[in-house]
């Protein structure tokens, strides 16, 4: 089975560039299922109903998300009912803590966790948050999207689940790592990415940002405009011996 995971998909001018781009991806590497990261996808932050149909709509069958999973309210009302995982330990009735989704005869649990590093949200622990879903998960095959800022978290859970799911893969800093590697069949990458215009700061609006650093005051930026945008994710082929390909790809709107 070869899944395309796509990371962060940043803004909705983006989900333009994945219509008219994916289906050729798609068709180039074989692709049977996607998989994605839209936690910034509306304005950059959260992602509303019409968004995620949008998304749905290009054959995108799952999704995580992230910190920014409620940042619009809305989605209080729709994702209970939506092929969307909620951060596992987030302690909320909204949304479900792992996701299946069925490929022929095969069901993959996906299960989105935040890291504690660096954030500020409370949460409960992601190992033993895991520990207890490792229990519950009844599936052919485990993705653990891991959204956090800390590589070490993120290795360190690699460690602790290693054998126990068949991927393990970061989000959440909207750069690409080169660390991919298979441990104990498990595929690990520390991150994989954002989809989302190329010229930019991880996402956002260079200008805006640069200034925010200068000034030392925060504004809300906005989504950047970009000639180029990448497309960031990575090739699960999950068989008996599991394997990680990166894809970084740079294409025009
Ligand atoms: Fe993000
Ligand atoms: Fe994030």
């Amino acid at each position: 089975m070869r899944i395309l995971y796509l990371g962060d998909i940043v803004g909705e001018a983006t989900i333009n560039v994945l219509k008219n781009n994916l289906d050729s991806i798609k068709r180039e590497y074989g692709i049977n299922l996607v998989l994605a990261n839209a936690e910034n996808v509306s304005g950059g932050l959260g992602l509303t109903e019409k968004h995620y149909k949008e998304l749905k709509s290009l054959g995108i069958a799952g999704f995580s998300m992230g910190n920014h999973t409620y940042s619009k309210s809305e989605i209080k009302e729709y994702i209970n009912n939506a092929t969307i995982c909620r951060p596992a330990n987030l302690n909320t009735e909204y949304g479900k803590d792992v996701l299946y989704v069925k490929y022929n005869d095969k069901k993959i649990a996906i299960v989105n966790m935040l890291g504690r590093v660096y954030s500020n949200t409370p949460l409960d622990c992601p190992f033993k948050t895991m520990d207890r879903l490792l229990n519950e998960i009844d599936a052919d095959k485990i993705i653990v999207d891991f959204h956090g800022d800390a590589t070490s978290e993120k290795k360190a859970f690699l460690y602790e689940f290693a054998g126990k799911v068949d991927a393990i893969i970061g989000t959440h800093t909207h750069v690409q790592t080169a660390d991919e590697e298979v441990y104990k069949n498990t595929c690990y990458i520390t991150d994989i990415g954002m989809n989302g215009p190329y010229d930019s700061v991880i996402g956002d609006d260079i200008d805006s940002i640069v200034k925010r650093f200068r000034t030392g005051v925060y504004e809300r930026a906005s989504v950047a405009k970009s000639e180029y945008y990448r497309i960031n994710g990575v090739i699960l082929d999950l068989d008996t011996n599991n394997k990680i390909t990166r894809i970084n790809l740079k294409v025009r709107v």
